[in-house]
């Protein structure tokens, strides 16, 4: 087998088989195959799409790429949860430490920023000595002992993953249904999740614009899940407009942490109950969703969710200094005020443009080597929905650049829309 001819068999819209799936993967994570031939059997897919077998195939191959985790010598029922990938999507550095707080252990593998949305552990590696590169004795013991792990895959866990989704990063693939499916479903079979909470992201600033699209994704998703034996519950979220007011690693660690505190962004605190619910009740410490909610909501006003972020990061080597004093976060050269140039209603914060502009930046990657600058970003002050006075505080943008400021400043301006009559609020979820 030649991966040329994979290439070329995708390339012209042929179906993979098992085998040919399996010689790719394999080739590429022992590095046979080089990035440019696996780049293009990414950008294959991207245009020709996958059936829902050969996906499956694909996400099994690279969940095999490392070892499998079992933890059911360290928790009774491993719950673990994903987004599709968002702008300001900070979810997982609050939902965590609230679930655990309210008793179910969860252990995540995130991932790095991804074209215009961001990445946990980017935003993660804003807090001084974070590892984000636990080993899976290290992840397992940790898991036990504290009851949260946020990690990146460098473990033995899902390397193919890790390979491709940086390429996919800085090759223009990263907007294909089954290269999303495959890596976000082969990270969560390879962690030894036996219960699965996925947000499915749909808008602007998703890689799903479509709610149809973003059907699609999550069906897939769920019915990969179902084929493993897991339990899988598919949210389908609204990102046409960012989550939350911050947008950039720092800022959005800031705002996590605002959240744990029972300040913060509503729609942002909105989203971490709901998804926090959720995964009580999937790891059955809640009956319902109520119940879940009260309890997530508990563990916010008694400090207890706060204090397991702490604790995570502590256990992670990270400094908690920052934690209990965010104002410690290094800021950038530049900070700016935008204010609104006219009045009216927002009709529009285009997310994509915000996390495009984040990148611009430097909050995200351009090239795979490209290092993150952990300070930049912007803090958008309205929602879709809100009544503003010209003048009033539009966006905030932090730099480090004078240059790259002004280029974002016009693009950010015009990514906010305005009305004269009233425009009605976005909602956070769809059924
Ligand atoms: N999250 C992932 O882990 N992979 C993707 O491709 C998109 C979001």
């Amino acid at each position: 087998m030649h991966a040329v001819d994979i290439i070329i068999k995708k390339r012209d819209r042929g179906e993979l088989t098992l085998e040919e799936i399996e010689f790719f993967v394999r080739g590429f994570t022992n590095g046979d195959i080089p990035d440019y031939q696996t780049s293009a059997f990414a950008m294959a897919i991207l245009l020709n799409g996958m059936t829902a077998r050969e996906t499956t195939d694909l996400t099994l191959a690279m969940a095999h790429s490392g070892s499998m985790l079992d933890l059911s010598d360290v928790v009774d029922l491993a719950v673990d949860k994903h987004s599709s990938g968002g702008v300001g999507d900070k979810t997982s550095l609050s939902v965590l430490p609230i679930v655990a707080a309210c008793g179910l252990p969860v252990g995540k593998m995130s991932g790095r920023g991804l074209g215009f949305s961001g990445g946990t552990l980017d935003k993660l590696e804003s807090i001084p000595g974070y590892r984000v590169n636990l080993s899976t004795e290290e992840f397992k013991q940790q898991l036990k002992e504290k009851g949260i792990v946020l990690t990146g895959q460098s473990l033995d866990l899902a390397p193919a993953d890790g390979k491709l989704y940086a390429l996919r990063d800085v090759t223009g693939t990263v907007q294909s249904i089954p290269l999303i499916a495959s890596s976000i479903m082969c990270k969560k079979l390879a962690a030894g999740a036996q219960a699965i909470l996925l947000d499915v992201k749909t808008g602007l600033g998703a890689f799903m614009e479509t709610l149809d699209e973003a059907r699609e994704l999550a069906d897939l998703m769920t019915d990969i899940g179902k084929l493993a034996g897991r339990e899988v519950v598919a949210l389908l979220s609204d990102m046409n407009q960012p989550l939350g007011s911050a947008v950039g690693n720092s800022l959005e660690v800031i705002e996590a942490i605002d959240m744990l505190k029972g300040r913060g962004p509503e729609d942002f605190a909105e989203h971490c109950l709901y998804v926090s619910a959720h995964m009580l009740v999937l790891g059955k410490r809640a009956n319902d969703l109520s119940e879940g909610r009260a309890m997530a909501e508990k563990s916010i006003s008694d400090g207890s969710a706060l204090k397991k972020l702490r604790l995570l990061v502590e256990a992670q080597g990270g400094d908690v200094a920052y934690i209990d004093d965010p104002s410690r976060f290094e800021v950038s050269e530049f900070v700016e005020v935008v204010g609104s140039p006219q009045s009216g209603y927002l009709s529009e914060v285009q997310a994509r443009t915000v996390g495009e502009a984040a990148v611009t930046l430097g909050a995200g990657r351009l090239k795979k080597s490209d290092p993150v600058d952990h300070a930049v970003g912007f803090i958008i002050h309205h929602k879709v929905g809100d009544r503003i006075k010209q003048g009033e505080p539009l966006f905030t943008i932090h730099a480090n650049d004078e240059n790259k400021l002004a280029e974002v400043r016009k693009v950010v301006l015009e990514a906010h829309r305005f009305s004269d009559v009233p425009v009605e609020k976005l909602p956070l979820f769809y059924n």
